[in-house]
């Protein structure tokens, strides 16, 4: 039976049950690649799948109209997740057009051999009608990719989304009100942490362009559809976009001996114990995915890194960690770094001048420990915790 979001207005995309890893993100709920079809004096299909989904995809289409009657294919953002499908979709859809931005065609025939294809290219102020209903492009650049846009039909008052608002969870249900809501905005959260969180500027700019529309649905090409709870992710996406801070502090430490994970624990218990208000984790970083720490740093605002020396160097996860959060360009931390060492401090040291790295504030000097820590050692980790969760409530306070 198809999903109908609208009258005419169709889902027929693919729920990838099985996807655990996306371009190195952790889909530890799956996916879905959504893509939708109106059914007009004008058929069309909005977005592509994955291709490995396109005989699903094809099915679908299939079952709501002939193959040969689709007017229109739109591609709103070339990456491969939901271009994928577009050639052979071209293929099966005789008479079908290609509506895209300029953009987009350019990266389009970088990826494909689009001899033969049928394209129109849109440009922001343009509208194709399909009979009762227009559709109406709107650029989005950066969100998350150069040629990204999304697509608006008025009569309907239907945004289509493209990756913006779309969360990773693979379910039978299409709709927000048919599905946690707790669990679809943590998938939310995750999904804008480690796709979208360099672009927050283009984030706002489109949802300044958004509050121009008279929304009633946001249909995203993941996840479930925003029919209810629709100001709840705008207000979600306002807050992450502007690099609105929680009192939250983050541990993150790697340890060879368990004495730079002594120090974490020190570091703990002090802000535990003297800031209770303030969310403390801690998180061994070889034991936490890339995905969930981004998760936590989107809001965290502050944060003590710590590791101990390994062939003069700091830890490779741990660099791994800094590579990943740099390029993610979090917005500024107050922080300090931390580590034991056997006869050289470089692990420890070289948290430390991470943290110009990463542009953030440095809370005091990296407490650096020979060996084991003590118990003057611990008291002094205890002190720097309690430093850390007072630094963190101080930022979400300015
Ligand atoms: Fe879902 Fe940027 O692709």
């Amino acid at each position: 039976m198809p999903v109908s979001l609208k009258n005419n207005i169709f889902w027929v995309g693919y729920v990838d049950w099985s996807v655990r890893d996306f371009h190195s993100y952790d889909t530890v709920r799956g996916a879905t690649y959504n893509s939708y079809l109106i059914r007009d004096e004008k058929t069309a299909v909005i977005d592509g799948v994955n291709e490995n989904f396109v005989d699903f995809q094809l099915h679908r289409i299939a079952a709501l109209t002939t193959l040969d009657k689709v007017d229109y294919v739109v591609c709103n953002h070339t990456e491969l997740d939901h271009a994928g499908s577009i050639p052979e979709l071209l293929k099966a859809l005789p008479n079908a057009t290609l509506l895209c931005n300029a953009k987009c065609y350019e990266e389009m025939k970088l990826y494909f051999d689009t001899t033969g294809w049928r394209v129109k290219v849109v440009s922001p102020d343009e509208t194709v009608s399909l009979g009762k209903r227009t559709l109406a492009f709107v650029n989005t650049p950066m969100v998350h990719w150069p040629e990204s846009m999304v697509t608006y039909v008025p009569e309907d008052e239907l945004l289509f989304s493209m990756d913006a608002f779309g969360q990773h969870i693979a379910t039978s249900e299409r709709f927000d009100d048919e599905y946690d809501l707790g669990t679809i905005l943590t998938e939310a959260k995750l999904y804008y942490a480690n796709i979208v969180t360099p672009y927050g500027k283009q984030v706002q700019t489109t949802l300044d362009k958004a509050k121009g529309l008279k929304i009633s649905m946001i249909a995203p090409a993941h996840g479930l559809i925003w029919r209810k709870n629709i100001s709840a992710i705008l207000e979600h996406y306002q807050r992450w976009s502007l690099g609105e801070y929680s009192p939250k502090a983050l541990i993150l430490f790697d340890s060879m001996w368990h004495s730079t994970e002594k120090m974490a624990e020190g570091i703990l218990q002090g802000a535990a114990d003297s800031t209770p208000d303030v969310d403390t984790q801690l998180m061994n970083v070889r034991r936490t995915t890339l995905t969930r720490i981004a998760t936590e740093m989107l809001d965290a605002s502050a944060v003590a890194i710590g590791s101990p020396t390994l062939n003069m160097m700091l830890m490779p996860q741990m660099a791994a960690v800094l590579t990943y959060i740099k390029g993610l360009k979090f917005t500024q931390k107050t922080a300090f770094a931390f580590g034991s060492y056997g006869w050289a401090s470089a692990g420890c040291d070289q948290c430390d001048k991470w943290l110009d790295e990463l542009n953030w504030t440095r809370l005091c000097d990296p407490i650096k420990i020979k060996f084991r820590p003590d118990q003057a050692a611990l008291q002094q980790c205890r002190e720097a915790g309690k430093k850390l969760a007072e630094a963190a409530k101080a930022r979400v306070a300015k």
